[in-house]
């Protein structure tokens, strides 16, 4: 327990008073407004509102933790939690401990307003599923909300209302460890993927049965923590900031998303977290949100450690006014608000929107009329099939086969197979990180599946070869004896879970030597390798990659383990995963991303002279077992109105053996403007199944407005004239806008 305790007794403060509801001003009435279901929200809102004391509307923005905090990243705790508060990440996946709380809220203070109940439900709950990077490889959006809407209902029968989720922060540094959480580098594609997971969680309705309040974090671009270093400041121009950073969470708005959560990172010097510009002038001004924001973890008192704030008054007074309604885990805002409203340094306007702003969510989610969750049975709502039946079909469509010389996929032919590697019997690694209540006992490791899939057709030998760090190399004799013998091996490689997501930077993002010198031993067999990655992170592969016959990605699968891989191999499963994020040569090439802007030199100049300058796979990568065969670009005119849309079509046939699901990703390029604009930038993508020997025809309607502008430094839709490109795959067509 730390030594941060309550400022004061809320017990005394607030008085106990179960049954009528009394106003501010002490006096009372038999049915409050805001207990009527039947009355709109606003009105509820309103009514509740005139009847708070300034410490109760206080302690509706504050968030502290209940039960047992699992999550390492998450130091300290605050000694009582009062039933007043707003509030609390839910530790626990017992029902019975929330309704006993929200018992106390509801039944044993003045006013009965329910608590919030909030929990990181980032890739499950108990049912894990891949990680976001790897969904975001499926680029099949429509099984990302499939997805998160069984993560919600999963989540919201052991007491969860609300999740910090998605995380939609663009990327392009590696070593920064969350770029396992998020949706890779693209701004487009991750504004698509924030808000299918806001539709997955939150469903039709927040009042609805299963649903969980979604939360776009981390507002904002804390994915360009400099040198991928956690928790540090970024440098990010108005112009980036609006055409890079900001996309996504204004896609995630327009989606209903309730909550955001401001970011740990400062942005050229004001921390996120006390950015009157982002939370007040861009969020609730602008895109017009009427959810809260929440602060990450400590975010507030972290304002002292970033030299803006001398105390911890002076943090809660600047996060407060700059616009973030939630203060979680600091208690600044119990401490510090009451006093500071009372000096008028906090205007009370400001107070009762942040408060007005959290009872709505707490309105539209029906925490007044349901406060309470179903006690069911654990083994009915955990596990469930419907939830592992879209886990393992996430997993299977994430995959992404990089490499696949001489066709060595699928294994038909293969009668023995040496299955060897620190992951191939491995159950906990493949949750990968932010695993919620996951349990590896619930993951099918990879040498089960492999031996289900290939029963009576290949024998399977195993041997470990090494473990996933450290200087053992005792194992290697026997691992390429196995190798020998056998007609392939499958080698099972990567990361541990705990080395991506949160606090998990890397200066090299190479695999420990010992893996390596593995995969180096077991060649000298001289079998065909297919190298199985299970990872976090787009990896430095440059040493790994010659060696490899074939490299199938499978990121971290969650529960369905190897499963998905077993019908890779066999061929029961063609591939369909593309790279949403580039694979660099090495950290040397940091930051390397595909919609980088012009340089001023073209050609060889500028490039490095001592190794490559091209990545080593680039966003889009991703083979198949079939061939697809791409037709030109069919534009219905070449000149276009900024008023105008038209539909471009592109053929595509499976000229191949095989059924296949392809996604057609529509670049745009706009060769000359007032600000220089990316090579290519993707605005639209779409996967559909195509048969063996048949074809498919994929649409993109451009609108010029959406597709074709840019914003400038103040945040201004820019639409200019001129030639533009439309680019998918290596086809190219030009058509001009005009006024
Ligand atoms: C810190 C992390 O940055 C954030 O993503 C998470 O939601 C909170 N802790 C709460 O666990």
């Amino acid at each position: 327990m730390d030594s941060r305790r309550l400022g004061f007794v809320l017990g005394v403060v607030l008085g106990l008073c179960p049954s009528v509801a009394m106003q501010a001003d002490g006096s009372e009435d038999e049915k409050p407004l805001y207990k009527d279901a039947t009355a709109p929200v606003e009105r509820r809102v309103d009514d509740l509102l005139r009847r708070m004391t300034l410490e109760e509307k206080v302690m509706q923005v504050n968030q502290y933790s209940l039960g047992r905090n699992n999550n390492e990243n998450n130091a300290g705790a605050v000694a009582r939690v009062p039933a007043e508060i707003g509030s609390v990440i839910y530790y626990d996946q017992d029902p019975a401990l929330r309704n006993d709380f929200q018992r106390k809220a509801v039944e044993q203070t003045r006013l009965g307003i329910p608590v919030l109940f909030g929990h990181d439900v980032i890739h499950g709950f108990r049912t894990i599923t891949p990680i976001p990077l790897a969904q975001s490889c499926s680029w099949n959006p429509e099984l990302v909300t499939q997805v998160c809407a069984q993560s919600a209902l999963e989540a919201s029968r052991a007491g969860v209302d609300w999740t910090f989720s998605p995380m939609i922060d663009v990327a392009h540094d590696p070593r920064w460890g969350r770029v396992a959480e998020g949706y890779g580098e693209d701004p487009y594609a991750t504004g698509v993927y924030a808000a299918a997971a806001v539709r997955g969680y939150q469903g039709d309705t927040l009042s609805a049965e299963g649903s969980l309040a979604a939360c776009l974090k981390h507002f904002v671009g804390y994915g360009a923590s400099e040198a991928g270093r956690d928790y540090v400041y970024t440098e990010i121009s108005r112009p980036t900031m609006w055409n890079l950073y900001l996309p996504p969470y204004e896609a995630g708005v327009r989606a209903g998303a309730a909550t955001l959560m401001s970011s740990f990172n400062d942005v050229s010097g004001t921390p996120s977290s006390a950015s009157h510009f982002l939370m007040t002038e861009v969020l609730k001004e602008r895109w017009g949100h009427r959810g809260f924001v929440v602060s990450d973890w400590d975010a507030v008192r972290q304002l002292i450690n970033q030299g803006v704030a001398a105390d911890g008054r002076e943090a809660a007074l600047k996060a407060f006014n700059a616009g973030l309604d939630m203060d979680m885990m600091d208690d600044l805002y119990q401490r510090h608000l009451p006093d500071l409203v009372n000096k008028g340094l906090v205007p009370m306007e400001r107070l009762d929107d942040a408060v007005r702003r959290v009872l709505r969510i707490k309105f539209e989610m029906g925490l007044f009329e349901n406060p309470y969750t179903k006690e069911m049975k654990r083994e009915k709502r955990i596990l469930q099939p419907e939830g592992l039946r879209l886990a393992e079909q996430m997993a299977e469509q994430s995959i992404v086969l990089l490499k696949n010389e001489n066709a060595v996929l699928p294994l038909e032919r293969a009668s023995t197979i040496a299955l060897i590697g620190p992951l191939a019997k491995d159950t906990e690694n493949l949750l990968g990180s932010w695993f919620a209540y996951g349990e590896a006992k619930d993951v099918c490791p990879i040498d089960r599946a492999l031996s289900q899939e290939f029963e009576g057709r290949a024998d399977i030998l195993y041997a470990q070869g090494c473990g996933m760090e450290g200087d053992d190399r005792s194992g290697f004799a026997e691992a390429v004896g196995v190798a020998r013998r056998a007609d392939v091996v499958v080698l099972c490689l990567g990361e541990k879970r705990r080395w991506s997501g949160e606090n998990a930077v890397w200066g090299s993002i190479s695999l420990p030597e010992i893996q390596e010198d593995l995969l180096a031993e077991v060649k000298k067999a001289g079998k065909p390798v297919v190298l199985v990655l299970s990872n976090g992170r787009p990896l430095d592969l440059s040493r790994m990659e010659p060696l490899a016959d074939a490299i199938v990605e499978i990121w971290q699968p969650g529960v369905v383990g190897g499963k998905p891989l077993a019908g890779v191999l066999s061929g029961r499963v063609n591939p369909s995963g593309r790279l949403s994020v580039t694979f660099p040569r090495s950290v040397a090439q940091i930051p390397i991303y595909y919609n980088r802007r012009p340089a001023a030199r073209k050609g060889t100049q500028g490039r490095y002279l001592d190794m490559s300058s091209e990545p080593l796979y680039e966003f889009g990568a991703g083979l198949s077992f079939t061939t697809y065969d791409y037709g030109e670009i069919s534009l219905p005119k070449e000149t276009l109105r900024k008023g105008e849309e038209m539909t471009v079509e592109v053929r595509v046939s499976n000229s191949g053996p095989r059924d296949g699901m392809e996604t057609v990703m529509w670049f745009v390029s706009d060769p000359v403007a007032t600000l220089s604009r990316p090579v290519k930038e993707l605005k639209h993508f779409e996967k559909k199944l195509i048969k063996a020997g048949e074809e498919a025809v994929y649409r993109f309607t451009v609108n010029p407005q959406r597709d074709l502008s840019y914003r400038d430094a103040e945040g201004n839709l820019v639409l200019e004239a001129g030639d533009y490109y439309l680019q998918v795959k290596d086809k190219r067509v030009k058509f001009t806008l005009i006024d």
